[in-house]
């Protein structure tokens, strides 16, 4: 009888998170209503600030994921992120999670995570 109450109310949750998922790509599913910027995945971002697949891949062509250490070669290490990201609060980049991967979060061909929120509810919006 309890198995069939939640598997009743699951599939019901189900239908919801199905009709919801649909309502919402009505809504945003349309790029045209969306900003270019936001748009944008991270790889598209870099190539317009000249950044080219080469500059984060170093094998040719380019199939591995970038190591953390190439992003901190140009955007400083996890001191000089905190500072620039100083104002958000809490500090995305200074955290009792030390000096995780960038990859936890920003990924550069989809869409990025919030890897706080595995365990908290931040309104972090990771470019
Ligand atoms: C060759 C230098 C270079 C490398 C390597 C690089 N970036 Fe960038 N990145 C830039 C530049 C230039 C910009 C645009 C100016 C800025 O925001 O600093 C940028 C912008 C960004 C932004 C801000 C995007 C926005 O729209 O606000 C993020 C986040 C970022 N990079 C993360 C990364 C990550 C993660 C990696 C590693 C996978 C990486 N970058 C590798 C140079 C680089
Ligand atoms: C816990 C998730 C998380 C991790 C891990 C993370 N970031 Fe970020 N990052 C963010 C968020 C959130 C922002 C947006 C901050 C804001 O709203 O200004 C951001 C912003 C940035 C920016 C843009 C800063 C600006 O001034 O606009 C850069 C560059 C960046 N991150 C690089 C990195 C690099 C390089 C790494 C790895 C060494 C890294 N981040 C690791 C969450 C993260
Ligand atoms: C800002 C650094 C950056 C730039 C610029 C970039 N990549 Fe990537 N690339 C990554 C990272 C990080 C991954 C790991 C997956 C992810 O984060 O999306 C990756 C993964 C890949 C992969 C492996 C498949 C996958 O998605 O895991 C391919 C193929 C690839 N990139 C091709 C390219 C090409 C082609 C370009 C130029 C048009 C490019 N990348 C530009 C950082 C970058
Ligand atoms: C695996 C779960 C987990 C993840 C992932 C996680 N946290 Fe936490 N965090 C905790 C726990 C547990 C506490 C302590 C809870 C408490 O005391 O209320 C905590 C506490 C905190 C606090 C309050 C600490 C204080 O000074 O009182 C902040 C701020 C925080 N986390 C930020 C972050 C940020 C930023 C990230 C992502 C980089 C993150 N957390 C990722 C579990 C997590």
């Amino acid at each position: 009888m309890r198995f069939r109450f939640n598997h009743v109310s699951f599939s019901k949750y189900l239908t919801f998170a199905v009709a919801a998922g649909v309502a919402l790509f009505v809504a945003f599913g349309n790029s045209s209503m969306l900003s270019a910027d936001s748009a944008k995945l991270l790889a598209d971002r870099h190539k317009a600030a000249g950044i080219e697949c080469n500059s984060c891949h170093k094998e040719t062509p380019p199939k591995e994921a970038v190591k953390t250490e190439v992003c901190t070669g140009c955007h400083g290490d996890y001191d000089a992120l905190a500072k620039r990201s100083e104002k958000v609060e809490p500090n995305p980049h200074e955290s009792h999670e030390g000096k995780i991967e960038c990859g936890m979060c920003h990924h550069s061909h989809r869409v990025s995570d919030n890897y706080c929120s595995r365990c908290h509810a931040f309104g972090f919006k990771v470019p």
